[in-house]
């Protein structure tokens, strides 16, 4: 009879087919966790320890050892085989070649790979949390700073990409720091729901030894252990919300990236890119394109994708641990990495941005921006109902495209003809559009600054 190497080999009579062990290893991304699973391995033989259940000599051994292998993958000498099947038994058989079987086959008393796995994708996916929404709060500080400068930047305000109201560049981009500081919530609540520590719920049932799960949940930076050990191993919505909040946080970043990418068409004019985040063509010499923002534009899709595939590995899975959540992995490093990634850029993209106020007052002079200026004064000074200075304006705006004028250049003369109450054409002013918007949330300088300072409260 053949002896099975597997760490688990003993009921196993034959080798596994190598197809199985490639198909089956997950070695090739979990190894991203190796820093999480030695620091749940050290606290786990420290707690074995303090119970009595290993002595402090062994214990020295183990962790000794554990941190040599931690050098040995630092400086990339480590040899990582598909035969170890995952980073948990790559660990656990180097250390038993280091510090030898007798000792280093104690460390998974009282643990099974179920909590371990699940320890330390937890510990990862709570730092992600955290390391996000520092850089989130990096691009709020940004926008804001940007908007400061630019109180008294007029633009055209949009809806359905049509030119609306005038509006301060200032509190268009104060509407990306208000989304992003929900997406910086949104993390720091998920943290908070989500940071307990799921280790010593062992395979599924708990285990008879003497253990102190507080212990290792306090040693790991957890709040406390998690309650249930067999919705321990089987649950996965930590993962499933950082996806859901990156997710989110990407249409957001498309969205800006979007007004990025046609604020810089020569359509538009509103901003130049530096050429550090600019790239060309290989064909066409007079050409910058925004690759950056089209990049943060285009991951989205495999962000969304990464959240709902493993919404659905999840959905179904009976309790407790199956296979299918190692599919857990690999979509949310990818979502994670390319948060990361996506906010370092765009906060740095953002910094050397020109904003071009010429030609943003430019636009402002088409589309009628202060019509609905206009319909207002009627209304409050002239008693003129809603409905009727709504058409009043808007015969105006006929009048005004007949003569191939913007509304704001025609005359006081045309546009009494058409109502006797338009007495004045200092409210079809951008400048007076925009300061008298000055409604708690809205335009107005005194409304912009109102907002800055919350924000700013907020980011401390
Ligand atoms: N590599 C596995 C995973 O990522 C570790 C847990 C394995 N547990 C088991 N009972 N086979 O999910």
């Amino acid at each position: 009879m053949t002896e099975n190497k597997k760490l688990w080999g003993g009921r196993f009579t034959q080798e596994a087919s190598k197809l199985l062990e490639e198909f089956n290893a997950s070695i090739g991304f979990d190894k991203n966790l190796y820093k999480f699973d030695i620091k749940g391995s050290i606290a786990h033989a420290k707690m074995l320890a303090k119970q009595g259940i290993l002595s402090n000599y062994e214990k020295d051994q183990i962790c000794k050892g554990l941190e040599q292998i931690s050098s040995e993958i630092d400086s990339g000498s480590f040899e990582f085989k598909i035969s170890d099947e995952d980073i948990h038994m790559a660990i656990e058989s180097r250390l038993s070649e280091i510090i030898g079987k007798d000792i280093g086959g104690k460390l998974h008393t009282a643990r099974s790979r179920n909590d371990q796995v699940a320890v330390d994708f937890r510990q990862y996916v709570m730092s992600a949390n955290l390391e996000i929404s520092t850089l989130i709060k990096e691009l709020m500080k940004t926008l804001t700073n940007i908007a400061k400068d630019h109180l008294n930047t007029l633009m055209p305000g949009f809806t359905h990409l049509q030119h609306a109201q005038p509006v301060s560049l200032a509190y268009h981009l104060m509407a990306y720091s208000f989304m992003f500081m929900r997406d910086y919530e949104r993390f720091i609540s998920s943290f908070e729901r989500n940071n307990f520590s799921p280790l010593g719920s062992a395979a599924l049932a708990g285990t008879p030894h003497n253990i102190d799960r507080e212990f290792t949940a306090l040693e790991l930076g957890f709040k406390a252990p998690t309650f249930n050990a067999m919705d321990s191993v089987s649950d996965r919505d930590f993962a499933l919300e950082i996806l859901f909040n990156i997710s989110v946080l990407f249409m957001h970043t498309s969205r800006i990236s979007e007004e990025l990418v046609l604020w810089s068409s020569s359509e538009f004019g509103f901003v130049t890119m530096s050429d550090k985040f600019s790239t060309g063509s290989s064909i066409m010499p007079q050409k910058k394109n925004p690759d950056v923002a089209e990049l943060i534009r285009g991951k989205t899709g495999r962000v969304y994708g990464n959240l709902v595939g493993l919404l659905t590995v999840m959905k179904s899975l009976p309790l407790a641990y199956n296979k299918d959540t190692q599919e857990d992995k690999e979509g949310v490093f990818d979502s994670v990495n390319s948060a990361k990634n996506s906010l370092v850029i765009l906060n740095e993209m953002l910094k050397t941005t020109k904003f071009n106020s010429s030609n943003m007052l430019k636009a402002c002079q088409k589309g009628h921006l202060t019509a609905t200026d206009l319909a207002d004064y009627l209304v409050s000074k002239k008693g003129t109902p809603f409905r009727k200075a709504h058409h009043i304006v808007g015969e105006c705006v006929a009048k005004a495209e007949e003569m191939g004028l913007d509304l704001s250049q025609m005359s006081l003369d045309e546009l009494s003809k058409i109502d006797k109450n338009i007495d004045n054409t200092k409210v079809l002013s951008l400048e007076n559009s925009k300061e008298t918007r000055n409604s708690y949330g809205g335009t107005a300088n005194s409304s912009v600054l109102k907002q800055i300072e919350i924000l700013e409260e907020f980011l401390g």
